[in-house]
């Protein structure tokens, strides 16, 4: 049977050989998004997991929306308004689904930063939108460019991931914050604010949500995986009603709703004492494990290399001299080290990529860390592709 013209359009994901690769053993894996399993909080499931025997309740079917108590205490917790209200999706994931096909038609121009998240890219992509691109600057999006498209195109929305970017780790500063939500009033276009590693800054202050200049023409991804466990697959969206009721809509089509248990195992967790505690913990070892990742780079790598300071995520971007990223990371694969090389991030036909790679911090031992830089300098200096 012949796939859909939608699906024909988007390319096969290298991430997921290249991550298929990373999960031999004796590979080091600086490619995926992953946590340290050892962080996953499950001691702090465990009374919990106790009480879900006693509550059959929660192994009924349940709103489309979430389980109730759950969606009663993050309303509180991200103090939304009251015109505003939260869907529970199976990981933020799916809320970019189900945004994508509440909203865009084939062909409807959107906005997002260029380079950007893949899954964000593949699902703009399945509904057959049409990608415009603004380039990032080390504050955030180039606010000019960003105008331009604002102006001449009217996007309906405009996607970002203003805290601890993946794949940059660029996080937007203040001033850009406001400004782009002044545009985005200025112009009518509705922001599409992806959260998933607003929790993990290790250093610095914590910024406003951008979506707080702008409430009512905003949409909100937050996500459980990088912070509790991704296994769970738990992510909320929150916005305006209007916004989010025909996502619900979707929703039920796609799924009914996102497992009650595991949404009544989140609400224990995120109410236990210790809670705040483990959060600490795991910005102290992402810390940790970037400042080596980073001081090892600093040292180790050939001149041409630059290395911007993140301030907490996941990731590094390291810009490299003119060459072929993907003859670099596959080289680098035979060498026993996975890292995602920087085309992958930029839409089809992008005509303005640059020569990087994406390094994961957060899931290797201080030793790793140390020798997969070891073996990425070593393998950058004899690169032949290079200039
Ligand atoms: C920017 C961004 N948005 C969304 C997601 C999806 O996260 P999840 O579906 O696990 O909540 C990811 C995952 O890596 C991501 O990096």
């Amino acid at each position: 049977m012949e796939t859909a013209t939608s699906l024909q359009q988007i390319q096969s994901s290298y991430i997921r050989e290249i991550l298929s690769a990373a999960s031999d053993e004796n590979v080091i894996s600086l490619a995926g998004g992953l946590p340290d399993q050892a962080t996953f909080p499950t001691h702090l499931m465990a009374p919990t997991l106790k009480k879900l025997a006693d509550m059959p309740e929660v192994f009924q079917y349940e709103q489309t929306a979430g389980y109730a108590p759950l969606l009663r205490f993050l309303s509180d917790e991200f103090s939304l308004p009251e015109n505003h209200e939260a869907l529970v999706c199976t990981g933020s994931q799916q809320g970019l689904d189900l945004l994508a096909r509440a909203y865009i038609n084939p062909g409807d121009p959107i906005v997002m930063e260029s380079p950007s998240y893949l899954g964000a890219m593949q699902v703009f992509g399945l509904v057959q939108a049409n990608i415009l691109t603004v380039s990032q600057t080390e504050g955030g999006p180039d606010l000019a460019e960003l105008e331009q498209h604002f102006a001449a195109s009217a996007p309906k929305l405009f996607y970002a991931v203003p805290d601890f970017h993946n794949p940059t780790g660029v996080c937007w500063s203040a001033k850009t914050r406001k400004k782009v939500a002044a545009l985005c009033i200025q112009y009518q276009v509705t922001l599409v604010e992806d959260a998933p590693y607003r929790d993990l800054r290790f250093s610095g202050e914590t910024l406003p949500y951008v979506s707080q200049y702008c409430p009512d023409l905003a949409i909100v991804l937050r996500s459980f995986s990088k912070t509790v466990s991704p296994g769970m697959r738990l992510g909320v969206v929150t916005g305006k009603a209007d916004f989010i009721q025909p996502m619900i809509k979707v929703k039920q089509g796609a799924d009914l709703h996102t497992s009650v248990p595991m949404q009544a195992l989140l609400l224990g967790l995120l109410q236990h004492e210790d809670f705040p505690d483990h959060l600490t913990q795991m910005r102290q070892l992402y810390r940790s494990r970037y400042q080596i990742l980073s001081a090892q780079l600093q040292t180790q790598l050939p001149e041409g290399c630059t290395l911007n300071t993140v301030d907490g995520g996941m990731f590094v971007w390291l810009k490299l001299p003119e060459c072929d990223p993907f003859k670099l990371a596959t080289q680098l694969l035979t060498q026993g080290v996975a890292v995602v090389p920087s085309p992958v991030f930029y839409p089809p036909g992008s005509t303005e990529i640059k020569p990087a790679l994406r390094l994961n911090f957060t899931n290797s031992t201080p030793e790793e860390l140390t020798k997969a830089v070891s073996c990425l300098a070593e393998t950058l200096s004899q690169y032949p592709g290079r200039k």
